[in-house]
């Protein structure tokens, strides 16, 4: 694997692979690489010839200071296991190869007002801006990310089609523990207890999409949720709610219900989880 900490060798490196023949795509990525990582790496290997993971802790989308200083970082062990899959090249630069000290925000409308926008505000921005450096860098072809953060894809989503970036963009199912729970980095940070406790996010989607989908109202089933979460004390609820799976905004009209989207937030022994679910027909 060639790994690259800054932008020139990378440009030059990738130039000359760019041809008509050789596809590229780009796995953005904080590191601490799990199982949800490494399928986005695999997806991406299965359609282009190369493949470009980044490893970049972006300060600019973290709110919290303490936030970014406790994100875990394990660069070396995160090397191994790109190899193992058969990442071709990595991008791991310092804040210096990133920023130059000059800001540039974005604003998304709508998009970026509700559910981790509310929470965590000029979050997205600095998504948006590290996605369109990386994107500027290594310009894919293709560009890989979960739907583990679902919110996301749908900024840079709207990202791409306001800048028209020439990039297709692919959203890979969750990878989840047997138990259910979504993979995350941040779960690092949780004992075995406090990932018994963390389960109270998964089970609250599927008892929810089950309940809606034999017409219980989501006033019920939130009310519900957010009493149970009172009485969890592991369990800090932040938000709880319906949505439309394109724009994101509340779902109401029930006709709609199989476009719908049940997304959640909620801290764990202080650490800050997220998971949803589709409430699509099963093909
Ligand atoms: P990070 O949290 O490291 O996630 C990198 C990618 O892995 C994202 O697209 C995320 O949705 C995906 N991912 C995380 N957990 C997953 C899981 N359990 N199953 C499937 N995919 C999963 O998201 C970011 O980094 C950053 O915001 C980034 C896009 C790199 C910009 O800094």
């Amino acid at each position: 694997m060639e790994i690259f900490e800054e932008i020139e060798p990378l440009r030059a490196f990738l130039q000359g692979k760019r041809s008509a023949l050789n596809s590229i795509g780009l796995v953005p990525t904080m590191g601490a690489l799990h199982a949800g990582h490494l399928a986005l790496i695999r997806a991406c290997k299965a359609e282009n010839e190369v493949t470009v993971s980044s490893i970049y802790v972006n300060p600019a989308q973290f709110n919290n200071q303490t936030d970014l200083d406790k994100y875990p970082r394990s660069l070396e062990a995160d090397i191994e296991m790109l190899k193992a899959e058969g990442c071709q090249v990595l991008f791991a630069p310092q804040d210096t190869e990133m920023y130059s000290g000059k800001s540039l925000t974005f604003d998304f409308g709508s998009l970026d007002k509700v559910l981790e926008g509310e929470f965590r505000p000029g979050h997205f921005s600095g998504v948006a801006l590290v996605v369109s450096k990386l994107f500027n860098i290594v310009q894919p072809d293709r560009a890989y990310f979960g739907q583990k953060d679902y919110q996301q894809f749908q900024i840079i989503n709207q990202l791409k089609e306001e800048l028209k970036f020439p990039v297709e963009l692919h959203s890979v199912p969750i990878v989840r523990e047997k138990s259910g729970l979504a993979l995350s980095s941040r779960n690092q940070r949780l004992s075995d207890e406090n990932k018994t406790q963390a389960l109270f996010l998964y089970h609250s989607l599927t008892d929810a999409k089950d309940q809606i989908l034999n017409g219980v109202p989501f006033a019920e089933i939130k009310s519900e949720v957010e009493r149970r979460a009172k009485q969890n004390r592991g369990v800090q609820l932040e938000y709880f709610e319906l949505a439309n799976k394109n724009t994101l905004q509340p779902l109401e009209d029930l006709k709609d219900i199989h476009n719908g989207i049940i997304l959640i937030a909620a801290f764990v022994n202080n650490v800050r989880l997220i998971d949803n679910i589709l409430l699509e027909k099963k093909r």
